[in-house]
């Protein structure tokens, strides 16, 4: 059925979508150009041909459990929502670590003190697209009549790592929870989801006792663009069926994030949409200075043909630069320090987004999304940021929260490319082990992290909280050294430890 505005506003509530971000990502970091010396390659392989300057990686006090543990909690904390006002909760991983238990029956620890039990969502999988899968189920049944009135938390979380060779500078992690609800500061435009779902063996797990993919780097890459393709005209159709513009291009956005493997694949993929607008007009202006200035040569190329041709993808990247720099740059920030964390990894290009703006530059603005897990699922969607950017506003609360980014990341300690590939074998050789006391740091985790503590004989796992202390109140990398590095506060420490094999509450209280 066509979308139809006057149902959407008398029967539906108003303006659903994500009210709160909260980002985590690991507080230790490889640098690339040192990962290019230590693993031979020429330089700049990774750090000017994949684009990627820094890789986040965790050691094995680290679990996806652990990490959706301290995303929730912290987005709880930050926006001082109780537990009871919270009717869904999903996680969208890759990360498996068992094969029936969800991630979100650990997250429902957090919520015991509350006695909210009832919430609805488990767990969602395909590779990268989990998330948006989990983030899709959340805004459908904000606007069922299943809901209740109450929030949606959705939780995207993955380790990304990859065996030795060339994708290993392609991982990264993190985990990245939403708050959703109506009278959101972003929105999900209604009758505007495109989506494209295939058979792929471009990337994918059928090692269960592994944590690393099987991949076909190559075959990933012109799956990924294929479904940018395929996505992109299926969502220009939408704009066109609703009536909403004449002729749809990539002016109808004014930002746009997509998943983002490694930040190269980004610019392509921008200059990629470029070349769907060129071929979609009937007779696109290529002359000097024009906006398909250097198209010319392509004129009826065809879309399937072009996955590896280099003249038309440099001439796109360099034809659609403006774009690029204006309209998806800014949301390559976690990316690029951080690496792909899989299915947070759009989302955390949206929160780049909001914390590289300024306020002025994001009321009323549409952000496009595009979201690709191997396998292959994606989908191109967008969002509608409110015009209410007033002190105090949903909005204005949002930008706040996420303007620490970089503060945060700076905070994070380099571990050589050394050390980091003993660490990943360490990892390796002790993943999915039980009766296993994890050995990584604990000094070295950010403050309010969870971790895991102990794997016993029946592989139930155990985690404690390192105290939390505010990044708000860590002005200087040097502060946090400090911070880090302090025996835990003397204040009195409320535990709430429970007779379940988990401890997850260790909270300094005042
Ligand atoms: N200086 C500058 N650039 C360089 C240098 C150098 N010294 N050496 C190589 N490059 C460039 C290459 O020209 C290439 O750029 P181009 O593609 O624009 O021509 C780029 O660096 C990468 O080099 P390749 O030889 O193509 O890299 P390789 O094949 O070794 O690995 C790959 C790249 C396939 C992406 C690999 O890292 C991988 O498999 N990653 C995991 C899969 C992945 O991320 N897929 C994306 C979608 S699916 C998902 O999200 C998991």
């Amino acid at each position: 059925m066509p979308y139809n505005k006057e149902m959407s506003d008398t029967r539906w509530p108003k303006d659903v979508g994500i009210i709160a971000m909260e980002v985590y990502f690991p507080s230790q970091y490889v640098d690339q150009e040192d990962l290019e010396i230590c693993d031979g390659v020429s330089k700049g392989k990774y750090t000017i041909g994949l684009g990627q300057a820094k890789m986040g990686f965790c050691t094995d006090r680290e679990d996806i459990n652990s990490l959706c543990l301290t995303v929730v909690q912290r987005l709880m904390e930050r926006n001082q929502l109780s537990y009871d006002s919270i009717g869904r909760l999903e996680v969208g991983t890759e990360t498996i670590i068992d094969k029936s238990k969800s991630v979100k029956t650990v997250l429902m620890q957090l919520f015991q003190d509350s006695g909210n039990t009832s919430i609805e969502g488990v767990d969602t999988v395909n590779a990268c697209f989990g998330g948006t899968s989990a983030l899709f189920n959340a805004v459908n049944w904000i606007e069922s009549s299943s809901w209740d009135g109450r929030y949606a938390v959705v939780v995207t979380g993955d380790i990304a790592v990859y065996a030795k060779g060339n994708a290993r500078p392609t991982g990264g992690g993190g985990a990245l929870a939403m708050l959703l609800g109506p009278n959101a500061p972003l929105v999900f435009e209604r009758g505007l989801r495109a989506i494209h779902m295939q058979h792929a063996y471009d990337f994918f797990k059928p090692n269960l006792s592994s944590e690393y993919p099987v991949v076909d780097g190559k075959l990933s890459v012109q799956c990924y663009l294929d479904a940018l393709d395929k996505c992109y005209k299926r969502y220009c159709d939408k704009v066109l069926r609703n009536g909403l513009e004449d002729v749809v291009s990539l002016e109808h956005f004014d930002y746009i994030c997509f998943h983002t493997p490694f930040c190269k694949l980004v610019q392509k993929s921008v200059g990629r949409l470029m070349l769907n607008d060129f071929l979609q007009e009937s007779n696109p202006d290529t002359d000097e200075g024009c906006r398909y200035a250097g198209l010319d040569a392509f004129r009826g190329i065809k879309l399937e043909d072009t996955f590896h041709n280099k003249e038309v993808e440099k001439a796109c990247v360099k034809c659609s630069k403006e774009q690029f720099e204006k309209k998806t740059k800014p949301s390559l920030l976690l990316a690029n320090n951080v690496g792909n964390m899989y299915t947070p990894s759009l989302y955390g290009g949206l929160a780049s987004v909001i914390a590289s703006a300024s306020l002025a530059d994001l009321v009323n603005k549409r952000i496009g999304l595009f979201s690709y897990g191997s396998g292959l699922a994606a989908s191109m969607f967008s969002l509608r940021v409110s015009s209410d950017a007033s002190v105090g506003s949903r909005l204005y609360k949002l930008k706040a929260s996420l303007d620490d980014l970089n503060k945060r990341l700076d905070q994070r300690k380099c571990v050589s490319a050394k050390e980091f590939t003993a660490l990943m074998d360490h990892r390796e050789r002790t993943h999915h082990l039980c009766d296993y006391t994890p050995q990584g740091s604990i000094e070295d985790l950010f403050p309010g992290t969870y971790y895991l503590t102990q794997v016993d004989h029946m592989h139930r796992r155990q985690y404690q909280r390192k105290p939390l202390v505010d990044f708000e109140q860590t002005p200087s990398p040097e502060c946090n050294t400090y911070l880090l590095s302090s025996p835990p506060s003397k204040k009195p420490v409320r535990n709430h430890i429970k007779n379940t094999m988990v401890s997850v509450v260790n909270e300094v209280v005042n």
